[in-house]
């Protein structure tokens, strides 16, 4: 009966993930949104299974993050444990900014949830005793993200979304080490969704969300002790750094 916990879920590949998740009757999911109140659910709850919690977390905002973390406790009861953990929420701000012209506020934003988002849940979740000894935890990235594949391209894209994405990577590396001690059957990973049909893919988008969610999913199932601090694409090719 495993615990998946994903952030960023009313729509997108989050809603994907729960929307494939939701179809076994084993899976308990907490669906994180960024609000209860504000945000338009109706696709996540036609998706959701009886066993979906859907409970506000605005990644941005640790004060969202520590009241997410305690109402989970609240829906899982004492004793069950987080079994996945997808921090998927990302925000890709006034990407026709380009290194010569960042706006300080849009990548400030984008640090809040891209980065520090992630670091904090992480976190929060380990000191509310929530994951469990064998946690999966798969931060999204991109492609973008890479320092190698971004040298060998001509184009620079994103350049606020790729410098927090970039971070996220180098986070993750820290979380894959930082968490052993902790809980030594843990693994951490990264994995670029590939270019998919969503808001935030945009125009020219090439996978539907289906093919990227069942991608990262099996990533994530296949997921051994040794792949901790791996950076995987959605087919499950290591993607260099
Ligand atoms: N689609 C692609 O081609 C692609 C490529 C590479 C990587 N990725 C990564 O894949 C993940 C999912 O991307 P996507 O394509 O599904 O993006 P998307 O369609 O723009 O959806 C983003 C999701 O994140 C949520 N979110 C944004 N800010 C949040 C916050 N402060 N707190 C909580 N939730 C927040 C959004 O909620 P609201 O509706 O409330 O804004 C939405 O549910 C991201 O990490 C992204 O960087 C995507």
């Amino acid at each position: 009966m495993p615990v998946y916990c994903i952030t960023g879920t009313n729509r997108g590949l989050g809603l994907e993930f729960v929307r494939q998740l939701a179809r076994s009757s084993d899976n308990t999911i907490i669906a994180g949104v960024r609000s209860l109140a504000s945000t338009d659910l109706s696709d996540l709850r036609a998706a959701a299974s009886p066993s979906t919690h859907i409970l506000e977390c605005d990644t941005g905002s640790l004060a969202s993050i520590h009241a997410f973390a305690k109402a989970a406790r609240l829906a899982l009861g004492e004793d069950r444990k987080i079994d996945y953990l997808i921090n998927n929420a990302a925000v890709n701000l006034a990407s026709h900014q380009t290194s010569l012209n960042l706006g300080p506020d849009e990548l400030q934003a984008q640090m809040a949830v891209n980065v520090i988002g992630p670091a904090k849940t992480l976190e929060l979740f380990l000191d509310a005793g929530l994951l469990s000894q064998h946690v999966r935890v798969l931060n999204m990235t991109s492609g973008l993200a890479s320092l190698h594949l971004t040298a060998q391209s001509p184009a620079r894209k994103c350049a606020g979304y790729s410098i927090t994405k970039a971070a996220l990577n180098m986070l993750t590396l820290h979380q894959a080490a930082d968490l052993r001690s902790h809980l030594p059957g843990a693994v951490v990973v990264l994995a670029d969704p590939g270019w998919a049909k969503t808001r935030l893919g945009g125009e020219g988008a090439v996978m539907e969300p289906s093919d990227s969610v069942a991608g990262v999913l099996k990533v994530l199932h296949g997921l051994r002790p040794e792949d901790s601090g791996s950076f995987f694409s959605h087919s499950g090719d290591k993607i260099p750094w």
